[in-house]
């Protein structure tokens, strides 16, 4: 299949493109002109001014309602954090594992940082239990919901496996969770700008993330979102000041979270990232993340397309909300095979014997037609049915 140019929104701002085919959005998006010229802002205010805390405080709070725009949520219910584990641990540490349910149910998708807050909290009473994917990288949802038993404290989950690209019916696995009484913590990053995600629509408890990947922007931004009808169950003692129902207060004699998700920041933010952050949400919301899956996703399948042609096998599942916009090939040699196509100025990553292709709206069809030319180059580095 050959897609027109349909692909390719907004392509003139991200110089990358003059250079290189950038198809790593699953990794790092790409640097917007709007995005370097946020990061160059932040600089000569902090030159001029020193520190401008109301600006500054000021773009947190466009942040955060831009975050709810993406999610189709309100902004009371998004925590600005400074990566998704900050947030999983703030939320892990509102959990007493001693004293109520101790099971951790997760699962063989995750990425490594799910893994080792929840094991980190094994010395707090907390049983962790891995629920294994299929070989094909599908987990149904009904295993998770057999493992949902009284003992479990939580379900956490990731929408988009980084590693092969399977994605989980989230919706399911919450009905069973819930139909048990038991919260559920969605890991949406491989997930959060390339897929449309409607919160209040998923109904979990939490939904974690960053910035860095299909939102465009920078390390340091990351979030938690938290339903505001079971937030006050959540009392985090991952805390800080950020997370005081009145930042201003300076009080030191007691802990007064606030009674929105606020509650899961901490301290001083990450101020430069923030900038970007306003700077890469901005256009993503101008483009749009419905139109975002709308080009990523027949540049997927044109990828698809194109390796089962040469022969290769693609580790992600092609069923319709099986997968998002990244698309994993099974190499021989994943690093060489990524080190190749680098030599042919195509970046991609690789994970667990994957080369990772992750198209975002700003790819053509010409980039995938690139990425499968080094590939076929290559082909000795593609695993073969
Ligand atoms: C699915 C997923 N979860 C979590 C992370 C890690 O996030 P952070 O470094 O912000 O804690 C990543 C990073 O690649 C990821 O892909």
């Amino acid at each position: 299949m050959k897609v027109n140019q349909i692909g390719a929104l907004r392509r003139d701002h991200f110089p990358v493109f003059e250079r290189k085919t950038y198809l790593n959005s699953c990794s790092q998006g790409a640097l917007a002109s709007e995005v370097r010229a946020a990061y160059e802002l932040y600089l000569d205010q902090l030159e001029e001014f020193g520190s401008l805390w109301e600006t500054w405080v000021g773009i947190q709070e466009d942040v955060r309602d831009q975050l709810a725009q993406v999610f189709t949520t309100q902004p009371d219910q998004v925590a600005i954090t400074t990566s998704a584990s900050a947030a999983v641990n703030a939320i892990a540490s509102c959990f007493d594992f001693r004293k109520g349910p101790r099971k951790v149910l997760t699962t063989s998708l995750e990425f490594p940082t799910i893994g080792h807050i929840w094991h980190a909290q094994e010395r707090n009473g907390a049983e962790v239990v891995h629920i294994a994917a299929d070989p094909d990288n599908r987990l149904p949802a009904e295993r998770i919901a057999a493992a949902i038993d009284g003992n479990t404290a939580i379900v956490s989950v990731t929408h988009g496996c980084y590693r092969n690209g399977a994605v989980n019916d989230i919706k399911a696995i919450v009905k069973a969770a819930h139909d048990q009484g038991v919260p559920v913590l969605i890991d949406a990053y491989q997930t959060s700008g390339a897929v449309p995600i409607d919160f209040e629509e998923l109904g979990a408890d939490f939904m974690v993330g960053g910035v860095l990947k299909y939102m465009l922007s920078s390390p340091g931004v990351g979030f938690a979102l938290v339903n505001n009808q079971t937030v006050s169950e959540f009392v985090p003692t991952t805390t800080g000041w950020f997370a005081a129902r009145d930042i201003h207060s300076m009080e030191i004699d007691k802990f007064d979270p606030a009674k929105d998700a606020r509650r899961f920041e901490a301290g001083t933010p990450t101020v430069p990232s923030l900038y970007a952050a306003q700077a890469g949400l901005k256009l993503l919301l101008e483009v749009g993340v419905e139109n975002a899956w709308a080009v990523s996703s027949q540049l997927h399948e044109q990828l698809r397309a194109g390796v089962s042609e040469l022969g290769g096998i693609c580790a992600t599942p092609d069923g319709p909300g099986e997968h998002g916009a990244m698309l994993a090939v099974v190499s021989t040699d994943e690093r060489a095979l990524v080190n190749a196509m680098a030599q042919d100025d195509v970046v991609v990553s690789g994970r667990d014997g994957n080369v990772r292709v992750s198209p975002h709206f700003y790819n053509n069809s010409d980039d995938i037609e690139a990425a499968l030319a080094s590939m076929s180059k290559n082909r000795i580095l593609l695993a073969t049915s």
